[in-house]
Formats: structure tokens, C-alpha cells, sequence
């Protein structure tokens, strides 16, 4: 969302995608280059953040917590999320500020929506909730096979967290999700094929953020 608050006029640009899409790596490019050119900008990932919606991932990504219901889950990422726009989104874009947030309401639409299969309007209510009514200025899904995530994790020897080990059929079902959000929201998110380099990937980025949101020349 572009929040005008006076004349200040902040940008709100989220990355999502499947676990090993390569989104974090993104964002974190993204912010290097803004930053570089002296923008201001907050990098943040949700949940997380603020020291109470790390401490809501923390029991969301743990894997003892398997009798978690998932209306309790869906609950806990809106939770985690009105924090952190509390103390951290809604100030920065006031200050005209750029934030770049890893993961945002379209992880929830395709995970605990499309994913555990919870009532779709049911979720776009507790999104807005969530949210505070805050809306993406611009949103980057890259989108990888669910195969190519597994190898990725597994090459990276990495352990599966509790989302992570809902295995495959799971994993389609959201990354089928992401691509049926971005089907529906058009104009704000920006499809990207997860398979190409890194290099490839951060200039078509920076490209589109440029075209977008014209932040700079
Ligand atoms: P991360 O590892 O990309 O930071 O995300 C943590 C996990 O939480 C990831 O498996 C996706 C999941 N997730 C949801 O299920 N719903 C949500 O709303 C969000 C933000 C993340």
C-alpha cells in the first residue's frame, strides 16, 4: 500500500513462495541495491521481526507442537503479522520509508487456504485483520517445482521445520495456491521462474521495481 500520511509516501514490496524458492535471498538482494542507492529501507520477514512475532514463529515452526490445530496456526501468523505492522510496517511506510517484508497475507492465503485447506473467505478476513488493511505496493512470488525445493533442502542439509515436514502433496497444493493468487491479483504480483540464477533473478527484480514503482532511474 501507499500510505499518504502528510507527504509522505512509503512503498510496501513482499517476496513469496514455496520454502527453498530462493525468496530470501531476494529480498536481501533487493534491500542491498536500495540501500546502496541511499534509499530508505526496512528489511524485515514474517513472522518475525518484533520480539513478540519471533517469538510466535517460534512456537509455529516447532516441530513438538504437531498437535497444533490449524485454525490455532492460522490464528498465530495473523497474530505474529498485526505485531510486527503495529511497531514496524505501518511507521516506516508513514515515514515514507521502503520496506521489503519476506513472506506476507499471500503465505497465508496459500498456506493455511490452499495448504491445510481452511475456508478461503474466511482467510481474507483474518488477512485484512492481520494486515490492518495494509495491501502490497508490489509482490514478487518465484515459483520453483516442489521437487527442485526438496533437492534444495536436501543439498543444503537442512532440517524440515513444521511446515516444511508436511511433505510434498502439501507443498504442491500451496505452490498451485501461489500460482492461482497471482492468476487473481495481476497488477500487484509479479511471477518469477525460480529455476534461474540468482544473478538472472535479482536483475529481473531491480528491473521491475524500477518500471513499478519508479524509486529511482
Ligand atoms: P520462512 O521460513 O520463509 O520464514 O517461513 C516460515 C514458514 O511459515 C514457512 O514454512 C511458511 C509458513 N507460513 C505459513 O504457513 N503461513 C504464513 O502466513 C506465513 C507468513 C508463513
Amino acid at each position: 500500500m501507499s500510505l499518504n500520511n502528510g507527504n509522505k509516501t512509503g512503498k510496501f514490496i513482499t517476496f513469496e513462495g514455496i520454502d527453498y524458492s530462493g525468496k530470501s535471498v531476494q529480498a536481501q538482494l533487493l534491500c542491498q541495491k536500495l540501500q546502496d542507492l541511499r534509499l530508505p529501507v526496512v528489511a524485515i520477514r514474517d513472522p518475525g521481526a518484533t520480539r513478540i512475532s519471533e517469538e510466535i514463529r517460534r512456537i509455529l515452526l516447532d516441530n513438538k507442537n504437531h498437535e497444533m490445530s490449524y485454525r490455532t496456526e492460522l490464528l498465530l501468523y495473523e497474530a505474529a503479522r498485526a505485531q510486527m505492522v503495529h511497531e514496524i510496517i505501518a511507521p516506516a511506510l508513514a515515514k515514507g520509508q521502503v520496506v521489503i517484508c519476506d513472506r506476507f497475507f499471500d503465505s497465508t492465503t496459500a498456506y493455511q487456504g490452499y495448504g491445510r485447506q481452511l475456508d478461503l473467505d474466511v482467510i481474507k478476513q483474518a488477512n485484512m485483520l492481520g494486515a490492518n488493511e495494509i495491501v502490497p505496493d508490489l509482490t514478487f512470488l518465484i515459483d520453483i517445482d516442489v521437487h527442485t525445493a526438496c533437492a534444495r533442502r536436501i543439498k543444503q542439509e537442512m532440517s524440515a521445520d513444521r511446515l516444511e515436514a508436511e511433505g510434498l502433496e502439501f507443498q504442491n497444493r500451496v505452490r498451485q495456491g501461489y500460482l492461482q493468487i497471482a492468476g487473481e491479483y495481476k497488477q500487484r504480483i509479479y511471477v518469477l521462474n525460480g529455476e534461474q540464477s540468482i544473478e538472472k533473478l535479482s536483475l529481473e527484480i531491480i528491473q521491475h521495481v524500477k518500471n513499478r514503482l519508479k524509486l529511482f532511474a
